[in-house]
């Protein structure tokens, strides 16, 4: 089985996302968590810093970094090693660590499911509180193996402006889900 076809139900970043992702990376950043690299799409977009991609974000020693990049398993079913305190989150687990992430750095990049923001005014505002500087909605199309409505969500603590929102056109011809494909 090839590597592609292993890690197919990982829903990786596809490559041009995870270069979109890291355009929007601040400027001065030296040190990256990339959380939950799987076979590390976006960890490849990010030669130019210093990352720390952890086999498990759950028993990974916390620490500051100057920025986070994250697209987290949304699911306790696609995660290993899940706490069990934390195995009753399900469906909103990527959320539970999108939130440990926010602890960890002042600068967060993070491509979540849609309803994050959706589903719950309490923690549409505490995010944006938090300080939300853009939502870039992305196409169903964007995983191979599931239609899913995902947001890449660009947080900086602090930020108070306007809240930008953005559409990003995945073109057909980029749709090319891992290097190895
Ligand atoms: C939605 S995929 C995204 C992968 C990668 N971040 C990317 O964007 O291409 C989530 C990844 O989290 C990984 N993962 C699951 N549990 C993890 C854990 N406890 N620690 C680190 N990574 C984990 C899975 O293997 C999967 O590859």
């Amino acid at each position: 089985m090839s590597i592609a076809e292993k890690h197919k139900f990982d829903f990786q970043t596809p490559p041009q996302v995870c270069k979109y992702m890291a355009s929007l990376i601040p400027e001065g950043t030296k040190t990256i968590l990339e959380p939950t690299p799987g076979i590390g799409n976006i960890v490849r977009e990010l030669s130019a810093y210093e990352v720390t991609a952890p086999d498990n974000f759950f028993t990974m020693e916390r620490q500051r970094f100057d920025c986070v990049v994250t697209n987290p398993p949304f699911s306790a079913k696609y995660a290993h090693g899940v706490p069990d305190n934390m195995l009753k989150d399900g469906m909103r687990l990527g959320y539970s660590i999108l939130k440990e992430c926010l602890k960890m750095s002042d600068n967060v990049i993070a491509l979540m499911l849609w309803f994050t923001l959706s589903d719950s005014d309490v923690r549409l505002r505490s995010l944006k509180n938090w300080g939300m500087i853009s939502v870039t909605a992305l196409p169903r199309k964007t995983f191979q193996y599931a239609r899913i409505q995902t947001v890449v969500i660009q947080m900086q603590r602090g930020w108070e402006a306007e809240t930008i929102f953005k559409v990003y056109d995945l073109l057909e011809k980029d749709i090319q889900h891992n290097l190895f494909d």
